[in-house]
């Protein structure tokens, strides 16, 4: 079937390209991308078009770590650093998904909001338990939000929400079995070296090399865990080699923060191809520190951005955006490394995520559209004509999830 949106449409193909068409004609078979023309070819000329006015057609957001058990407790604990926080709210607010009827409440709200605020790519962390986790797979693939889930590995250190060693193998190999959803395929999720035993870490390396299967977890975000990482391992100058070690450090591994990670550590990320999510409202709701974003991508690391609810306190990708270009700004005046502008901190936080799942350069033929329409008239009404960038710029500051009026997830109009 073929489908044809007009609209403004802007995409960024690459790190800081922006390309915009207006009121241009972006054309669907089946839901893949056929083409984005300035007029529409004779070929479709009799076909119908939906027609989205004088919106904005862009990327949808990629929301490349966040923890779905914490969505309760969102705005809770910010005065607290890292470990204070985990002790303190997380590990008391992931034990209470024991609970499935109150996990599918929390998860089928939670997968709405997503799509609302335009993300239709994640990779998340669940909790420890096996059926929760597959309610949130459930949820998320019912509302079109496509991607990665953890069932959280934890079997050391992780108070009230902790496991044991053999149950949290079994149960990783009870999840892995039930796995069975189109869109929502499953990421081995050690939850950060503080919380699984060595022998722990061996058997989930072991089973993503078997089994092929990606990894998720968090790195250098904050100097208190390294400290405590140097402890627990003192065989590991770094604290990537306690990943390393176990086979969990490969090409497509996630690893969320990489605040603290030095030079080495950000080689050994691009050695490997494992990806750096930046998450900046995290960073400093619990004065972790600033990542240093430009840094890694000067050095080839591959960047995603990240929400990271509940360390970060919004849902919303566009706050990750523009939060990850204030975090920088910050950064520059620090150190004098460029700050990210609003084209690049865009494609970061949708087209890199895109890309992270095998998606191509911006709306790219072939690949299925991840999209939203943002209405931007509804913005206060602005004192002279804006151009295409202009419009962009400003909706990414200030788009509420009201003005997103439509949202595509693999093709499908989801919202
Ligand atoms: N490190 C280990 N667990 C967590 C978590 O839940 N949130 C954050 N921000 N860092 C972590
Ligand atoms: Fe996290």
């Amino acid at each position: 079937m073929t489908t044809i949106l007009r609209a403004n449409l802007i995409h960024t193909p690459a790190l800081g390209r922006l390309e915009t068409i207006p009121r241009g004609y972006l054309v669907l078979e089946d839901g893949v991308i056929r083409g984005l023309y300035e007029a529409l070819p004779e070929e479709w000329a009799a076909c119908p078009v939906t027609d989205y006015g004088e919106a904005l057609l862009m990327p949808s957001f990629a929301d490349l770590h966040l923890h779905a058990p914490q969505y309760p407790m969102l705005g809770m604990g910010m005065d607290l650093p890292l470990l204070d926080w985990l002790d303190a709210y997380t590990f008391r607010t992931e034990a209470r998904f024991a609970d499935l009827n109150y996990a599918r409440r929390v998860y089928r709200r939670l997968a709405g909001e997503l799509i609302a605020w335009g993300t239709t790519r994640v990779a998340v962390f669940s909790s420890r338990h096996t059926d929760a986790t597959l309610v949130l797979m459930e949820e998320l693939e019912r509302a079109g939000v496509t991607g990665y889930v953890g069932k959280v590995n934890m079997d050391r250190n992780s108070g009230p929400a902790q496991e044991t060693t053999a149950q949290s193998v079994d149960e990783t190999l009870r999840w892995l079995e039930a796995c069975r959803f189109a869109h929502v395929k499953p990421i081995l999720t050690p939850r950060f070296t503080p919380s699984c035993t060595d022998a722990l870490m061996a058997e989930l390396g072991r089973l993503a090399q078997e089994r092929d299967l990606p990894v998720q977890s968090h790195l250098s975000e904050n100097t208190g865990e390294m400290a405590w990482v140097r402890e627990l391992h003192p065989d590991c100058s770094q604290y990537w080699e306690t990943y390393g070690k176990y086979g969990l450090w490969k090409a497509g591994t996630l690893m969320a923060h990489c605040v603290h990670s030095d030079g080495r550590e950000q080689a050994a990320m691009a050695e490997a191809g494992v990806w750096a999510v930046h998450c900046a409202a995290s960073n400093v709701n619990l004065c972790s520190g600033t990542a240093p974003v430009r840094e890694l991508l000067d050095r080839g690391v591959r960047v995603a951005l990240g929400s990271d609810i509940a360390g970060g306190d919004q849902l919303s990708m566009s706050r990750a955006v523009t939060m990850a270009i204030r975090a920088s700004k910050q950064k520059q005046m620090e150190t004098g490394a460029p700050f990210l502008t609003v084209p690049e901190a865009y494609y970061l936080g949708s087209t890199a995520g895109h890309q992270y799942f095998g998606g191509g350069a911006g709306f790219q033929p072939g690949d299925r559209l991840h999209a939203i329409v943002v209405d931007d008239a509804a913005l206060p009404e602005p004192a002279r004509e804006l151009c295409l960038s202009e419009r962009f710029e400003r909706a990414v500051y200030l788009m509420e999830k009201e003005h997103i009026r439509a949202v595509y997830s693999e093709g499908r109009q989801v919202k």
